[in-house]
């Protein structure tokens, strides 16, 4: 070799990207199943598989099914699973009182769930969008969503949920005060060791229009949700809204909307070092599913990258209707 006399470059980045082997060793986030909450919807009925239109490839389950599902969440490392009820339209009330039914859907699901898997995770939301005959996570008066009104509905819905045995409680509401309220009232019936998840920054989006379907509301919203959901234009707003929840006893935070809100994400896990999450919400699956469907992009690969970028953003796990595909191939 003759001594180099030209200029090179004095950094070579592309030594690390050589090959698999070191690329590997020099990654700095990783993805596992652990970091997965697999969202499953249930359906009345026995053996009963329905599939969601606006979400290709997810269905909804009857409760045997659904115990069925989570054998396999278990079986391929998959932590917890978070259960949502397509709720019958005569069962839809003004006041939502079949949130807190013991035998509603998810109660139910979540004891058979508990008696057949006791090691796995069952996570529940706490809001009333399922059961309000307005589409609505709160009490309706006079087309206005009423606050604390709803605070005294939700602490009855997370009671039940936690008699029934509701690892995690996840307040997707976005009422003011209702991690206080729920947290007093768990630590006042006995239940001081249920988790929650707080949906802390939990934006007005677009992207759960499937998610409406797959719990039979569309249709069914009077108006939209931006005066208790997040303003997409806000980000310290959300760094408040985390602060309110965790000092009111959340265990762990949400982000929600996922993708679009990396930098909530960030910024977040930065400022609180907490337990953060964020959800790959039905919108995302949608996209993603519908242009791999039609050959647009390869389905897997975006799967994988977008889900390794929640954990790039810094979340500790991500809530997805991809988790037991990834789980397969990771
Ligand atoms: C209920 C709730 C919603 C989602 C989770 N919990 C819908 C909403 O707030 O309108 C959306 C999840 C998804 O789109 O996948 N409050």
């Amino acid at each position: 070799m003759p001594p180099i006399t030209a200029p090179f470059p004095l950094s070579r980045p592309r030594r690390l990207r050589q090959s698999g082997w070191i690329r590997d060793m020099v990654a700095e986030v990783s993805l596992s199943p652990s970091d997965l909450i697999w969202p499953i919807f249930l359906v009345d009925g026995q053996d009963m598989r329905v599939p969601i239109a606006s979400m290709p490839g997810v269905e909804r389950l009857s409760v045997d099914l659904a115990v069925e599902a989570a054998r396999e969440a278990a079986d391929l490392g998959i932590p917890c699973v978070a259960l949502f009820p397509y709720t019958d339209p005569a069962r839809k009330t003004p006041g939502a009182e079949e949130a807190w039914n013991p035998a509603n859907l998810v109660n139910t699901a979540t004891r058979a769930i508990k008696a057949a898997v006791p090691g796995l995770g069952v996570m529940l939301d706490v809001a009333l969008d399922p059961y309000n005959s307005d589409g609505h996570d709160g009490i309706l008066r006079d087309g206005m969503v009423l606050n604390d009104e709803t605070l005294v509905a939700l602490e009855r819905q997370a009671l039940a949920q936690a008699e029934a045995g509701a690892d995690i409680l996840g307040p997707s509401d976005m009422m003011d005060g209702r991690i206080g309220v729920i947290r007093q009232a768990l630590e006042s019936h006995e239940f001081q060791d249920t988790m929650i998840l707080s949906y802390a920054a939990k934006y007005a989006s677009a992207y759960y229009g499937p998610f409406r379907d797959a719990v039979g509301a569309t249709g069914m919203l009077k108006g939209d949700k931006k005066t208790y959901q997040m303003d997409p234009r806000n980000t310290d707003e959300a760094l408040r809204e985390v602060a309110i929840d965790l000092a009111e006893g959340a265990d762990m935070v949400m982000v929600k909307p996922g993708l679009a809100y990396l930098d909530i994400c960030a910024r977040v896990k930065e400022k609180f070092g907490v337990p953060t999450f964020a959800y790959q919400v039905s919108g995302e699956y949608a996209m993603i599913a519908a242009a791999g469907a039609n050959g647009w992009i390869d389905q897997d690969r975006v799967m994988l990258e977008s889900l390794t970028a929640f954990r790039r953003a810094g979340c500790d796990g991500i809530l997805t209707y991809f988790a037991p595909t990834v789980a397969r191939m990771i």
